[in-house]
């Protein structure tokens, strides 16, 4: 696939994954893909767990309900830390956001599959706090996303993108030209 292929082609995928681990190596690559991606003021907010040991993952499903993403041989817990890059101004959303869309490009282009799940956990439940402390997370990161990685066992049909021409114009607001 050619990058605007992956691009096209990463759907978010919530069916079941085939029961074949993913190889660290791969686990590694995707990682490494999400801290590869900019942040502000380079203050770098973002680290990564991956989880791939059958008892730890066990232990996540046991708090996540509802369930998501439970046969998925591997799961990375996308931690930030909310600190200010200057003043007062605090870029740590934008910095987990271009770390985890750069890890669900490199999880299409290496033939895996995920979701982005972070409305899930971060909810009034605090689901992810409650995976924090089952990882030993320190207070002052917070788990913000987790995202499932396997391989599917089926191609997921995504919902309808708006057009081009109702988002996007070169000049001005809705520009004809
Ligand atoms: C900030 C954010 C939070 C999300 N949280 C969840 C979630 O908790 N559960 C889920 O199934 N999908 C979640 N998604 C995935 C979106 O539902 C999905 O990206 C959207 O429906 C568009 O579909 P697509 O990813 O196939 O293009 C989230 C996406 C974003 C950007």
């Amino acid at each position: 696939m050619n990058f605007f292929e992956v691009i096209n082609k990463r759907r978010s995928y919530r069916g079941k994954y085939q029961a074949v681990k993913v190889p660290r190596e791969d686990l590694k690559k995707i990682m490494e893909a999400g801290l590869a991606a900019p942040s502000g003021c380079n203050k770098q907010t973002t680290s990564l767990i991956c989880v791939d040991a059958p008892e730890v993952l066990d232990k996540i499903h046991a708090v996540v309900t509802p369930p998501v993403a439970e046969t998925a041989p591997a799961m990375i817990c996308v931690l930030t830390q909310r600190i200010a890059a200057y003043r007062d101004k605090c870029f740590a959303t934008q910095d987990y956001s271009a770390a985890i869309e750069n890890m669900l490009l490199a999880i299409t282009e290496l033939g895996y599959h995920s979701c982005w799940i972070e409305g899930h956990i971060t909810d009034d439940d605090r689901l992810g706090d409650k995976i924090a402390k089952l990882l030993n997370v320190p207070d002052d990161y917070e788990l913000v996303c987790i995202l499932p990685v396997g391989i599917a066992e089926s191609e997921p049909a995504g919902p309808e993108k708006k057009s081009f021409e109702e988002r996007a114009w070169f000049n001005t607001f809705r520009g004809a030209e």
